[in-house]
């Protein structure tokens, strides 16, 4: 079935994925396309409406990004966000110029006032909180444009040609910190560019299952399965597209969480797969030992991780693919076309040069976690698998600062499993999307008994946040943390403090690490 389709031209913003899952969460399949594609390239995808990205550069640097200006005469609907929103008015004769006083530069929540009568905004609330994040604003609106929203700061933060179908945002609708963001995306899908939503993730799912058959045929796949709701819900849909060819390789790193290896081999018991459970606990330490810088960290493990495949493979036989569960906000953190590096994720990157399976193939590449979860419940799998929390690729290691040892991840797994104990007990765990313990590598002195103690300090991490992109820090009753604390101090001997971490992402990352 064909569909009806939105472009979103890619100008090299952090959030660029983030538009194309918006416009998917709106019922209207998408495709990412560089901002260099060429304009008959895009007639011929038939699109029904365009969204223009933001993106680092300023619109009047030299050699910035820019667009075929043929684009505004093709009769089509465009909606810039940002840099989009920029280019659009440069391109049409507006100006945009640097913000001089700090006051017009905007970076983070925004108040913000909306036209009701511009069709963005129709139905909406007049005033809000958007997400900004630019050092350069439009001075004069292009002819033919009308101001639709404006700030203290910013005369004019958004703008509109209806006539033409010409919609420019300075904010950004696409992260959740921008109330009705969604609202204003679904607005412009469905009011300008006329979208009927004729798209699902059971779609999704299909063309996934088609394409991989068309890649791997008779081959065989060798599967990386952590028990994380990436991996897992790969190895459901790949076993549905090429079920025998399947083997699922699970490394035991011995940074997993408390039981968790035993766990994941359970689950996968009676699964119609091959299944193999390597012990490398003793392996991974070893690399680790005298390693404290995090980038490192994580390029042993991804490396070891690499050899480990390799090994299995050669006891398989012949392996022609590696399947791994990458989802996009591993792709985007660990710089993914212009975006800037903020870590590189270990299951991201590709393969060292001395592998010989043929190719990866990581078909959640595209998709947000919450997606993720949305196709592994299409594919049937069980509800407290589809909504494990995430677990990173290089496991406790980044949850330990500063070197790995043996004793640090025995000491900070039996802490982590008190935390996540009581908050399922107290029912806070449902609120949260990610949560669990980082073990500093400060000490301090504390008094237990009659006793002096010079102990290690214990942080406790909990966010919600529904793409990982950007999160909130979680409000857990105060009685509840102090259960947490009393029990942590009481049974894991060797920590004697306890803090919580209140600071959102940004400026700060969910790991420490
Ligand atoms: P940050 O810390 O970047 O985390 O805000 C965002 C999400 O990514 C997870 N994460 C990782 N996952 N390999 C992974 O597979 C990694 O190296 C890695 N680092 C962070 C993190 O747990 C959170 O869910």
């Amino acid at each position: 079935m064909q569909h009806q389709t939105v472009i979103v031209l890619d100008f090299g913003g952090q959030y660029n994925q983030l538009i194309a899952r918006r416009v998917r969460e709106c019922g209207v399949y998408c495709e990412l396309k560089p901002y260099t594609t060429p304009l008959a390239e895009l007639k011929a995808m038939h699109p029904i409406g365009i969204i223009f990205t933001g993106g680092p550069h300023s619109v009047y640097a030299e050699g910035a990004p820019s667009v075929d200006t043929e684009i505004f005469t093709w009769g089509i609907p465009i909606l810039g966000i940002c840099y989009g929103c920029q280019l659009m008015a440069h391109s049409l004769g507006g100006k945009v110029v640097p913000a001089q006083a700090d006051s017009a530069r905007e970076y983070g929540k925004t108040e913000t006032n909306y036209d009701p009568s511009c069709r963005l905004f129709a139905g909406l609330p007049s005033h809000g909180i958007s997400w900004m994040s630019h050092g350069d604003y439009m001075e004069k609106v292009p002819d033919g444009f009308k101001r639709t929203a404006w700030s203290d700061a910013c005369p004019n933060v958004a703008i509109a040609d209806p006539s033409r179908g010409f919609y420019g945002v300075q904010f950004h609708p696409e992260v959740n910190h921008t109330q009705h963001g969604l609202d204003m995306i679904r607005s412009f899908l469905v009011n300008v560019c006329g979208a009927t939503r004729d798209w699902s993730m059971d779609d999704y799912k299909r063309t996934a299952i088609q394409e991989i058959r068309e890649k791997v045929g008779n081959g065989r796949v060798l599967l990386a399965l952590s028990g994380g709701v990436d991996s897992s819900v790969m190895a459901a849909l790949l076993a549905e597209a090429i079920g025998p060819q399947l083997t699922c390789v699970f490394v035991d790193h011995g940074l997993m969480r408390l039981n968790e290896g035993d766990e994941v081999q359970a689950a996968f018991a009676h699964w119609d797969i091959t299944f193999v459970r390597v012990n490398a606990e003793q392996r991974f330490l070893s690399k680790l030992a005298g390693v404290d810088e995090p980038e490192h960290k994580r390029k042993i493990i991804g490396e070891e991780f690499i050899r480990v495949f390799e090994e299995e493979a050669q006891k398989i036989g012949k392996v022609d693919y590696l399947a791994q569960g990458t989802i996009y906000p591993d792709v985007i953190e660990s710089g993914f076309g212009d975006a800037a590096v903020i870590k590189s994720h270990h299951n991201v990157g590709g393969l060292p040069d001395t592998v010989d399976f043929k190719e990866l193939i990581e078909p959640l590449r595209l998709l947000f976690k919450d997606e993720v979860r949305q196709l592994g419940r299409e594919l049937g799998l069980p509800e407290y698998l589809v909504s494990r929390q995430p677990f990173p690729g290089p496991g406790l290691a980044i949850r330990i600062l500063g070197e790995v040892t043996k004793e640090k991840a025995d000491l900070l797994r039996l802490a982590d499993f008190i935390f996540r104990d009581e908050l399922a007990k107290a029912g806070e765990d449902k609120k949260l999307n990610q949560y669990f313990a980082v073990l500093t590598n400060a000490r301090s002195v504390g008094v237990m008994g009659d006793g002096r103690t010079y102990d290690y300090t214990l942080a406790l991490r909990a966010v919600t946040t529904s793409d990982f992109m950007t999160a909130d820090w979680a409000r857990i009753p105060y009685e509840v943390l102090d259960r947490i604390s009393v029990r942590i101090v009481n049974e894991v001997r060797g920590i004697n403090r306890i803090v919580y971490d209140i600071t959102s992402k940004p400026p700060g990352t969910i790991e420490w690490e």
